[in-house]
């Protein structure tokens, strides 16, 4: 049976005898409702060389800058506890709320100009809530390396950027987007969607398909692409909070003609908000 540890201090030790073991730990961060995109991230630490998979499973509150969306958020351990069993992981760390912050908990991580964009003008909190929970969760496990998924792309690029910044001694690696046959990116948030949301929602991979192909076509101009990825979501999603197109490396948004870019998008159907992302030239189209 996989380890499961709740208590901080536990998984500290837990960790501390793997590694006198000589074993590489590679750690996969979650925030459970497990599925296939989490898995590949198991997958993928194994494949860099960790000997031993630690996941990490804390809805974390800090990180929710809406309370309906953190009491909504799936929480299913048993379910989350078979899947890791079965991918062969050695540990699970899954704290409660008050072990991770106790009574007088003051000290946060926060990332600059990375995390002020995108996501952090629509989600403020969100990414100084993420920072400082992963900081805390790369100090707990001491890593050889840590798996985070492009899904999260502007996620990803920030904690690369906060490990250097900061000196920790772990490779960060990102895993590129696991989809569903249909294109529509795999996502905990997925299963609150309604069956007639879930058809709505394949508007975003048929936006990044259309760019994707313009791109393939020679196409450079930023406001074009934007405009063929954004047109379907215009129709099929409630609200919109971004179509951009961006520059890979700095996540500022392009204009004009571009050699390197990404179009990311985060959009609404009722109460639920996805992202996605693709790199032009580099990811593959979703298949619609
Ligand atoms: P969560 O949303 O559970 O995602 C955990 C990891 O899985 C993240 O690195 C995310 O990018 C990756 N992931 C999710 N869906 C994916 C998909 N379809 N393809 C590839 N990777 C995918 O992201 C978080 O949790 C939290 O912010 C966390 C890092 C755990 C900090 O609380």
């Amino acid at each position: 049976m996989v380890q499961v540890v709740h208590d901080p201090k536990a998984f500290r030790d837990a960790c501390d005898q793997l590694r006198s073991q000589g074993e590489r730990i590679g750690l996969v961060p979650t925030m459970g409702a497990l599925h296939e995109g989490h898995l590949a991230l198991i997958d993928e630490a194994k494949a860099r060389g960790a000997s031993r998979v630690v996941v990490t499973i804390f809805v974390n509150p800090k990180q929710f800058d809406r309370a309906d969306d953190l009491a909504a958020y799936p929480r299913d351990l048993d379910t989350d506890l078979d899947a890791c069993e079965a991918r062969g992981v050695s540990l699970v760390f899954a704290p409660k709320d008050r072990a991770m912050y106790p009574e007088g908990y003051q000290t946060h991580v926060q990332v600059g100009a990375l995390a002020e964009e995108l996501e952090g003008e629509y989600r403020p909190g969100h990414f100084l809530g993420m920072t400082t929970i992963v900081a805390k969760l790369l100090i707990l496990t001491g890593p050889c390396i840590a798996v985070f998924g492009r899904k999260d792309y502007q996620q990803w690029r920030i904690v690369d950027r906060m490990t250097r910044d900061l000196g920790l001694p772990v490779e960060i690696v990102g895993h590129p987007i696991v989809r569903e046959p249909d294109g529509l990116a795999l996502s905990s948030r997925n299963r609150l969607l309604t069956p007639e949301d879930r058809t709505r929602a394949l508007a975003i991979a048929r936006g990044l398909r259309a760019a994707a192909e313009a791109w393939q076509a020679g196409e450079r101009s930023a406001e074009t692409l934007t405009g063929l990825a954004r047109a379907p979501i215009a129709d099929a999603f409630d609200r919109i909070d971004y179509v951009k197109v961006i520059d890979p490396e700095s996540l500022r948004a392009r204009e004009g003609i571009v050699d390197r870019a990404s179009i990311v998008v985060a959009a609404h159907l009722g109460s639920v908000r996805l992202i996605d992302n693709l790199e032009l030239g580099v990811d593959p189209a979703p298949s619609v």
